[in-house]
Parts: C-alpha cells; sequence; structure tokens
C-alpha cells in the first residue's frame, strides 16, 4: 500500500494510460477515415466520418506530446538516466514546454474544426499558419535529438543509461519522423475533401483524394509497429 500514491507510480500509471489512449484513438480514426474516402456514402455521412476521425486524431496527437512529457520525468526520477542535476530541471522544462506545445495543438483543432458554416476570427487563423511551421520545425529538431543523445548513450557517451530505453527513444524518434511524412500529405487530402463536400463526388475528385494514400498509410501502420514494440520493449526492459 505505501508505494501507491507515489509521484513515480502515478506518473508512471498516466503514461501507460496514454499508450492505450494512443492505440484505441488511432484505430478509430483509422476506421472512420475509411469511411470518410467511400464514395458509395452520402456526402453527410462521410462529413460526420470526417468530424468524428478528426476529434479522435486529437488521442494520438495528444499522447505523444504527454508520454514525451511523462517519459522525461519517469526517465530522471527512475534513475533510468539524466542522473546529473539538470534531470530535475529538465524534467520541468520538459512539462512547460509540453503544456505550451499541446494549447497550441488543440487550439489548431479548434481552428481547423469551425461550426457549419462559420470561419473562426482572422487572427488566430494567422497564428496557426505560424504554429504550424514551428510545430513542424520543432518535430524536426525533437526527432534528431532524441535520435544522437539515444544513439550516444549506447555507445556509452550519452545521458541514458538503461539500454532498452536508448532503443526506445530511438524508436520514439522514428514515430515522430512518421508524424511529419503523414504532415506532408495532409494539406492536399485536407484540399481533395473540401472538393468533394462543395463540389460533389466524382471520379476525378475521388481520384485525387486516393492519390498520396498509400503514402500516407504506409506511415500510419509503421507507427501503429512502432508503437507496439515500443510497448513491448517497456515492460521486457531487456
Ligand atoms: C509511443 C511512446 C511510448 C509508449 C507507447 C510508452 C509505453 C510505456 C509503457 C507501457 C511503460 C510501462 C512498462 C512497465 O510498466 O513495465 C513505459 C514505461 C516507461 N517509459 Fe514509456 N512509452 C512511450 C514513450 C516514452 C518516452 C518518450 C520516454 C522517455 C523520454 C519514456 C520513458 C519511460 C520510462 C523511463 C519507463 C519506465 C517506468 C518503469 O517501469 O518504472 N517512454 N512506457
Amino acid at each position: 500500500m505505501g508505494t501507491m500514491f507515489e509521484p513515480y507510480i502515478i506518473i508512471k500509471f498516466f503514461h501507460i494510460v496514454m499508450a492505450g489512449i494512443w492505440l484505441g484513438t488511432d484505430m478509430g480514426v483509422y476506421s472512420a477515415a475509411k469511411k470518410l474516402r467511400d464514395p458509395n456514402l452520402t456526402i453527410e455521412t462521410r462529413a460526420s466520418m470526417g468530424n468524428l476521425s478528426g476529434i479522435l486524431d486529437m488521442g494520438p496527437r495528444s499522447a505523444l506530446v504527454i508520454l514525451l512529457m511523462l517519459g522525461i520525468t519517469l526517465t530522471f526520477l527512475g534513475g533510468w538516466g539524466f542522473n546529473a542535476s539538470y534531470g530535475s530541471n529538465l524534467g520541468l522544462l520538459a512539462f512547460i514546454a509540453g503544456l505550451a506545445w499541446l494549447a497550441g495543438i488543440w487550439h489548431q483543432y479548434w481552428v481547423d474544426h469551425p461550426n457549419l458554416g462559420e470561419e473562426r476570427p482572422h487572427k488566430h487563423i494567422q497564428f496557426q499558419n505560424i504554429f504550424r511551421k514551428l510545430d513542424l520545425f520543432l518535430r524536426v529538431i525533437i526527432t534528431g535529438i532524441l535520435f544522437v543523445v539515444a544513439s550516444l548513450s549506447l555507445t556509452g557517451n550519452g545521458p541514458i543509461e538503461a539500454y532498452w530505453l536508448s532503443i526506445k527513444l530511438i524508436l520514439f524518434s522514428a514515430i515522430i519522423a512518421c508524424g511529419i511524412g503523414i504532415r506532408l500529405y495532409i494539406p492536399q487530402a485536407r484540399e481533395a475533401i473540401a472538393d468533394i463536400f462543395k463540389n460533389g463526388s466524382s471520379p476525378e475528385r475521388e481520384g485525387k483524394l486516393s492519390l498520396n494514400r498509400r503514402i500516407s498509410l504506409f506511415f500510419v501502420k509503421s507507427i501503429w509497429v512502432l508503437v507496439a514494440v515500443i510497448i513491448w520493449i517497456s515492460v521486457a526492459k531487456f
């Protein structure tokens, strides 16, 4: 009983919950997005499938940031790495930066999904035009940092002590890289869908929608596999 409510246990609990939310909502995104692309369904049904996949997609989007925030804290609290004096500062910094990042991501959702026929205020749209670039830039930087730090740690010259955690961080950086890949395809898909919703279904418009879909699906499925392998590694701690 004594250890049940220790900060480490509570943080680890939420870390594991986030891993579950990631996979659970991702399955929902996949099914809803499939119906969104189905030309045999009515435009109304497809539109509501689009909305559903949009909100469900906030699961993986949020989980990625939260897993990283909590993971860094678990790493230094559990003595898995960052053992120097900067560990707690790094944890605090990650927490604050993570909250700001999450706010930006949810604001993006709010801007991208206005009520029917409405538009969000111009300054919010403008803010998101900047945030979207910043977000992408941040992801590239984090992918690079995680990869380099984890690789150095594997050779004994980095801040991560646990072998399994270094491998995990390399796979995690690959997940962020896949997310960057998906983001590059989103604007074209969004345009094609808007065209169908506005002007109705036609073979040409559906063709544009399915173009690039295969590349995007490759990234989506790679993320599932990577998350599953990460969970296995985290449990086994080989
Ligand atoms: C896709 C991303 C992630 C998933 C799915 C994930 C999943 C998990 C799971 C399921 C556990 C529990 C293992 C167990 O209880 O035996 C765990 C533990 C842990 N995770 Fe993560 N994690 C992710 C990202 C991260 C990141 C980015 C970090 C570090 C920056 C991290 C650091 C840790 C640490 C240190 C533990 C050990 C906790 C312990 O067992 O005492 N995780 N992770």
